[in-house]
């Protein structure tokens, strides 16, 4: 692990490490636990070996998450015996999904950890960490603290809004789901759909647009199914919070994850034709392409429907790009339920995508269903991927001598290379001054690649040797 946080410089300071699993929502998670550490004089560093509080922030949505936070464990267990050994005393936390599911069963196989706590309950971590501090730490035994019940809209209420990017951020409208997939974890470790008040999204949105950033991504496990109360007493719908939010002076684009197909409605779809700063781009999950796959797997919409929210969501805002969720191998998939993915797939041609093999997570209705071949699911994921891949190169080349408008993010791995992101979530990497970090800027791609674009900076005096002239054309398309 490299060293990129600050060296502890005085015996007094105190070091916070969090080790994040999973999707932004762990991440944008574990950038709310640094801030509510803030006022214990915690200070973050990226090295565990300099931590007095490590936390390991889990997901626990794919295989295997239990074991690989065990084994984690066992090194810091190491770590806080040899910190003793010096007079260090560290404590350890477990947070995130796994904790939720899991408390109990961490708690006793790893008795060296002090705090257990679920995604609904870190806004109490400082009162954890305060109630961790006064027992005897002189012990390799942990504190032993739980605190894993589902809590409500109050953990929005004590949560700070600064953002830890100077560009972007996410934002938190919703938690939970009431969808319950037959293959899913979430709803059992993220308990039942809840949306932030509405003017407390606009608050908090207002803040981060003021401290100068120009892109907010609204967050939540279903975060189309928004249903927000606004001060009037009236339900605001994600379309409706997104048309209020574009109207911030200063803030250049909107964008939310992870939709739902089924809670695609008309005023989010025309929102995109509508609001020219609710970015081209969707992720919008659909698993699978067979229906009877899909019946089985109590996603509560059917293929022709998700094709009908493609068609209207093209109608309303013609260059949008789409992204997606699949699992190949769900109990019972026959190869002609996958050759019906890859038609799917096919037909809607995807900018990107992730996709699994199905793996069964207990006390999930699917899980304990005669299981489809290792090989087979081995096979069908990469023959998806290849077509996904196929997909997305395309995808990148055809902007290639469009002039697209770039959030620009951070320096690149080369000297004096920038990278940013294009309306199209396609990360775009130029050559430009560090100062530029932070604004907008119009870039002519040049060439496109499997993980994104390249091209210079447009009125950028700079010539660049330009590998594949042949491919530019004329036209400018401004986005
Ligand atoms: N097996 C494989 N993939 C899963 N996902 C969720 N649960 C499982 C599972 N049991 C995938 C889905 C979801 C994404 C976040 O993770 O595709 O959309
Ligand atoms: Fe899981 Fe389905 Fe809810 Fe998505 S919609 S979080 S896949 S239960």
């Amino acid at each position: 692990m490299t060293l990129t946080g600050q060296k502890p410089t005085l015996k007094s300071d105190k070091y916070v490490f969090i080790k994040t699993y999973g999707c932004q929502m762990n991440v944008y998670d574990s950038d709310r636990m640094f801030e509510l550490l803030q006022p214990l004089s915690y200070k973050k560093t990226n090295n565990p070996d300099h931590a007095d509080l490590i936390i390991l922030n889990t997901c626990h949505i794919r295989e295997k998450a239990t074991e690989k936070v065990f084994s984690e464990l066992g090194r810091l267990k190491k770590l806080k015996l040899s910190a003793l050994k010096k007079n260090r005393k560290v404590l350890i936390g477990v947070a995130g999904c796994v904790a939720q599911a899991e408390g109990e069963e961490i708690l006793e196989r790893a008795r060296y950890v002090d705090l257990v706590f679920g995604p609904q309950t870190y806004h109490r971590l400082p009162e954890m960490v305060n109630k961790a501090l006064k027992m005897d730490l002189s012990l390799v035994a942990g504190s032993q603290i739980i605190e894993t019940e589902f809590a409500t809209e109050q953990k929005f209420d004590e949560l700070s809004t600064d953002s830890i990017s100077p560009t972007n951020s996410f934002l938190t409208i919703q938690e939970g789901c009431d969808k319950f997939c037959s293959f899913c974890v979430v709803p059992y470790t993220r308990g039942a759909e809840i949306s932030r008040p509405a003017g407390q999204v606009l608050e908090e949105a207002g803040k981060l647009v003021k401290s100068g950033l120009k892109e907010i991504t609204l967050l939540g496990q279903n975060v189309n199914a928004y249903h927000g109360v606004s001060s009037d007493g009236k339900e605001w719908t994600l379309g409706r919070l997104i048309r209020e939010l574009a109207e911030l002076d200063g803030l250049e684009r909107i964008r939310y994850t992870t939709s739902h197909p089924k809670d695609m409605d008309d005023d989010l779809i025309s929102a995109h034709g509508e609001v020219p700063k609710l970015m081209p781009y969707l992720h919008l999950p659909v698993q699978s392409g067979s229906n009877t796959i899909l019946k089985n797997m109590n996603r509560k919409h059917n293929i022709t429907f998700y094709r009908s929210i493609i068609d209207k969501l093209r109608k309303a805002r013609e260059d949008i790009a789409f992204s997606s969720d699949f699992i190949v191998g769900y109990p019972g998939e026959t190869d002609a339920d996958f050759a019906e993915t890859l038609r799917l797939v096919s037909d809607i041609e995807f900018a990107q995508a992730y996709s699994f093999k199905y793996s069964a997570r207990p006390g999930t209705p699917a899980s304990g269903k005669v299981e489809v071949g290792e090989q087979i699911k081995s096979d069908r994921l990469e023959s998806l991927q290849q077509l996904l891949n196929a997909q997305q190169l395309a995808f990148n080349l055809k902007k290639v001598g469009t002039v697209q408008n770039v959030l620009v993010e951070k320096h690149g791995r080369k000297q004096g290379q920038l990278v940013g992101k294009t309306p199209y979530m396609q990360a775009a990497h130029f050559c430009g001054n560090e100062k530029l970090i932070g604004s907008i800027q119009k870039v002519r791609i040049l060439d496109g690649f499997s993980k994104g674009v390249s091209g210079d900076i447009v009125n950028n005096d700079k010539v660049y040797d330009i590998q594949k002239p042949a491919k530019i054309e004329s036209k400018e398309i401004y986005s």
